[in-house]
């Protein structure tokens, strides 16, 4: 089928520089929502109207499938879709969706086109409000089972206000007779606009039958005008989420406190406490239990792993290179993965230790205040508190390689490049700027002075003080 996606509206009342349809939900810009559930309708040919900064919003977009019509000045909503006719083809029906209405359900839109048939009716997607304020309003015959019109609020009567059912402005429209009809809008109305809803009056006109369904969900069909409604349908979306995550057996301590602003995938017995947020692609494997408050973005975490609490696992920007964190590794809490960072199995980050460009061996251990960034670990290592990698001379970085079962103590500085052999050991304190060969000890030598009879400074009383 057709599909018109409007998206050329101004959302003066979002007061932001960015394009109202480009502002995301659940991590996912509003348009790139309604394409996506457009493009799982079969054969659909999308056409996005623009307008309104529509250089930008398509730059957004690479897909080379969508079509891109500006709409110049926006004189309505009816004119908006006129912009598309020429794309689209006579012989499928047209599905007029909007970019600020980011929720709706594929099954709905299934269902409305059933309703439309193979082009036979003008098929309209109609909601109950408890207040209907703002929307247009459904007239239908005393019966109650024709649809005679739409009315925009601000040119219904008092009587017409009352009414509770309204239009969405998704609509299933045979296409021919829509281009018909487009020709035939006039704009004497309260807002000097071409309404894409006078159509359902032009149908009874023309004999053509107007019929109507109702969604499952009232937020199927909420659009989003200001940051409320944004805000309003962020929670939806989540809620949604979290609901699915349940579904699928993962244990949420609260669905309500929890945010996945891209897709989270989770084996079972999976256990996400309290203020987690998952951005980007998030892959997390059977047994793995996650603490409140961890921030993860573009992250693999195999079986068992245990992420304690205040951790931030951040793999960066790009979703084919995530982070990855080996099974049964304890990261936390207070951690901070960066880009490049991989962990074997069993491995124990803890607190205050950043981790960058890094590879960790199986069953290593760098629990605490370390920085390690451009490192190469073995298996069995284990890093002393206070370990620092110095990767960065001021103009390059350089790499730091530890191989199996070091130990290195606690306070250590290690001057990259420089390797530090397999089965060594480096002493407390120790600035490591030469290779340290394997099975070996490495310590800076150093002094120990004690000054006898030496007296620590005493605080002298303030005068009057006392
Ligand atoms: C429209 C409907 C109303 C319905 C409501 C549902 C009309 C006349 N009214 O009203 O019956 O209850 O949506 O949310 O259709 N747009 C353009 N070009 C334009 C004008 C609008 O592309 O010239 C786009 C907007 O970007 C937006 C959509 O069309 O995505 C709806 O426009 P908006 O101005 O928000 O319509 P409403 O007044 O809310
Ligand atoms: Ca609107």
């Amino acid at each position: 089928m057709n599909v018109v996606v409007l998206a050329a509206g101004m959302g003066k009342r979002m007061h932001s520089d960015l394009p109202k349809v480009l502002h995301p939900i659940a991590g996912r810009p509003m348009l790139a929502r309604v394409i996506d559930t457009a493009k799982a309708l079969p054969d659909a040919r999308i056409t996005v109207v623009i307008g309104h900064r529509g250089e930008r919003v398509r730059d957004a977009f690479a897909d080379p499938s969508l079509q891109w019509v500006t709409q110049e000045p926006q004189l309505g909503t009816g004119h908006a879709v006129q912009q598309a006719a020429a794309h689209l083809a006579d012989d499928v029906p047209t599905l007029v969706l909007y970019a600020d209405v980011p929720l709706t359900r594929i099954d709905t839109l299934r269902g409305l086109s059933e309703l439309a048939g193979e082009g036979s009716a003008l098929a309209v997607l109609t909601v109950m409000m408890d207040d209907p304020t703002g929307y247009g309003r459904i007239v239908r015959s005393a019966d109650g089972k024709t649809l005679k019109a739409i009315v925009e609020e601000k040119d219904a009567t008092a009587e017409q206000r009352a009414i509770r059912e309204v239009n969405t402005g998704i609509l299933v429209a045979p296409t021919p007779a829509l281009k018909r009809w487009l020709l035939r809008l006039s704009n004497h109305n309260a807002q000097g606009e071409y309404y894409l809803t006078d159509i359902v009056a032009l149908a009874n006109a023309d004999g053509v039958p107007v019929v109507a369904t109702q969604p499952s969900f009232v937020w199927e069909t909420i659009g989003v005008n200001s940051k409320g409604q944004l805000a309003e349908l962020e929670r939806q979306a989540q809620r949604n989420q979290a609901d699915e995550l349940l579904a699928a057996g993962v244990t949420l301590a609260d669905p309500a406190r929890i945010d996945v602003r891209g897709t989270l995938e989770c084996g079972r017995d999976v256990a996400i406490d309290v203020g987690c947020v998952f951005e980007g692609r998030v892959r997390i494997a059977d047994g793995v239990s996650i603490a409140p408050y961890v921030v993860i973005r573009n992250a693999h975490i195999a079986t068992g792993a245990r992420i304690e609490a205040f951790t931030h696992i951040d793999g960066g920007a790009d979703i084919d290179n995530p982070i990855e964190i080996g099974s049964g590794a304890i990261v936390g809490p207070y951690a901070r993965l960066r880009p490049g960072a991989r962990l074997g199995s069993g491995v124990h980050i803890g607190n205050f230790v950043e981790v960058k460009n890094s590879v960790l061996g199986s069953d290593s251990k760098a629990n605490h205040l370390s920085y390690l960034g451009d490192t190469t670990i073995g298996a069995r290592v284990n890093v002393g508190a206070g370990t620092i990698t110095c990767n960065y001379d001021g103009a390059d970085k350089h790499r730091t390689t530890i191989e199996d079962d070091v130990h290195i103590g606690s306070d250590v500085q290690l001057v990259a490049p420089v390797t530090v052999g397999a089965g060594s050991t480096v002493g407390a304190g120790t600035t490591v700027w030469k290779d340290v060969p394997p099975g070996t000890l490495a310590l800076n030598q150093k002094t120990q002075v004690a000054h006898e009879g030496w007296k620590r400074p005493v605080k002298k009383a303030k005068p009057g003080a006392g």
